[in-house]
């Protein structure tokens, strides 16, 4: 299975070489042009009749990791965290580091030995290292050196009511809708970017956004969904299995207003359930394409997924399936002249 493939693949931002070559694989046959930009965003062209608009569909590839820092005198690698990581996920977790993805796990003083105080708080990523079984310094720089790229060794389990557990759901998800939309000719010109670096700043998307120059842009993402236990409410951000969420803001953009509705209408048409996002926490890559240029007009389509940014983040099949559908309404729903400039 597609998703299955990308999410086990690794992609912690700025090394998203694996994902991209898998990428192209998969849409090399159904595009009129690849194209990969300086930054090595993934940018693929489909193209559309005249008068109608220029969409640009985006989706990161990379995800959120460690990378090696040091290493000292008994082998034990010490790191940094790429993207927001909550130090609180780390501990005991088994690790791939590097291009010959060498096997470690995240260890910790043991509790036996921690002082009182020590127990009660929460051990940060700087007092934690990666045993890779190494018995010194020169065994372990045999197969790691400094800033090699550490990602997160988790499984593709389904299990539940059509859940899905698995690492980087957030974004491999809007890469498998996106390689899924360009299989289908539409009206308008598709302009899909698989960016690089979101979860270090948004960086890759806003010099493809640039070079594009797009009438419209539609983020695809996996996003935040605490629907949990001690949680309220309002505080859900999104609830597991109840649609594709739009987005109307969050700390990095405002969405536009007339594709969200328009986006909704497509939704109510081909009764493909959707929900709002809640909360206003977070950010995407609107954040910087809707800054290039003279302003680009966006819109957030995501898929509800709990426990994003660790390994074992989960999103309902039904939720991906409806994103997907909906992306697709929406661009077969686009009208001759509509959208241009905007
Ligand atoms: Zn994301
Ligand atoms: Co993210």
């Amino acid at each position: 299975m597609l998703l299955k493939k990308l999410t086990e693949a690794s992609g912690v931002s700025g090394n998203e070489k694996e994902v991209r070559e898998m990428i192209i694989e998969e849409i090399k046959d159904y595009v009129d042009e690849i194209k990969i930009d300086s930054l090595g965003n993934l940018i693929a062209i489909k193209k559309g009749s005249a008068g109608y608009p220029k969409i640009m569909l985006a989706a990161h590839m990379d995800e959120t990791g460690l990378m090696v820092k040091s290493i000292d005198e008994n082998g034990f690698i010490k790191f940094y965290t790429v993207g927001g990581i909550d130090d609180r996920i780390l501990i005991s977790k088994v690790v791939s580091i590097g291009k010959d993805k060498v096997r470690g796990v995240i260890g910790a003083k043991a509790i036996h030995l921690q002082e009182p105080d020590e127990r009660n708080k929460t051990l940060k990523h700087k007092q934690l290292y990666i045993d890779i079984g190494a018995k010194s310094k020169a065994e372990a720089e045999k197969l790691v050196s400094l800033g090699d790229y550490v990602t997160f060794f988790s499984d593709y389990v389904e299990f539940g009511d059509q859940l899905v557990k698995a690492k980087a759901l957030d974004d491999r998800i809007g890469c498998a809708i996106l390689i899924e939309i360009l299989k289908y000719r539409y009206s308008s010109t598709i302009a899909a970017v698989f960016t690089v670096q979101e979860e270090i700043g948004l960086r890759g998307a806003g010099p493809a956004a640039y070079s594009l120059n797009p009438d419209i842009a539609v983020i695809v993402e996996g996003t935040t969904c605490h629907d949990v236990t001690d949680i309220d409410e309002p505080n859900f951000a999104t609830r597991l299995g109840a649609g594709p969420a739009l987005s109307i803001m969050d700390n990095a953009s405002y969405y536009n207003k007339n594709i969200l509705n328009r986006i909704i209408e497509t939704a109510k048409k081909e009764n493909i359930p959707y929900q709002l996002r809640q909360t206003t926490m977070g950010g995407t890559d609107a954040g910087s394409i809707h800054l290039a240029r003279e302003g680009i007009l966006c819109a957030g389509i995501a898929v509800p997924c709990r426990y994003i940014h660790s390994p074992i983040s989960v999103m309902s099949k039904k939720d991906f399936e409806g994103c997907s559908n909906l992306v697709k309404a929406f661009l077969e729903s686009i009208r001759e002249e509509e959208f241009i400039n905007g």
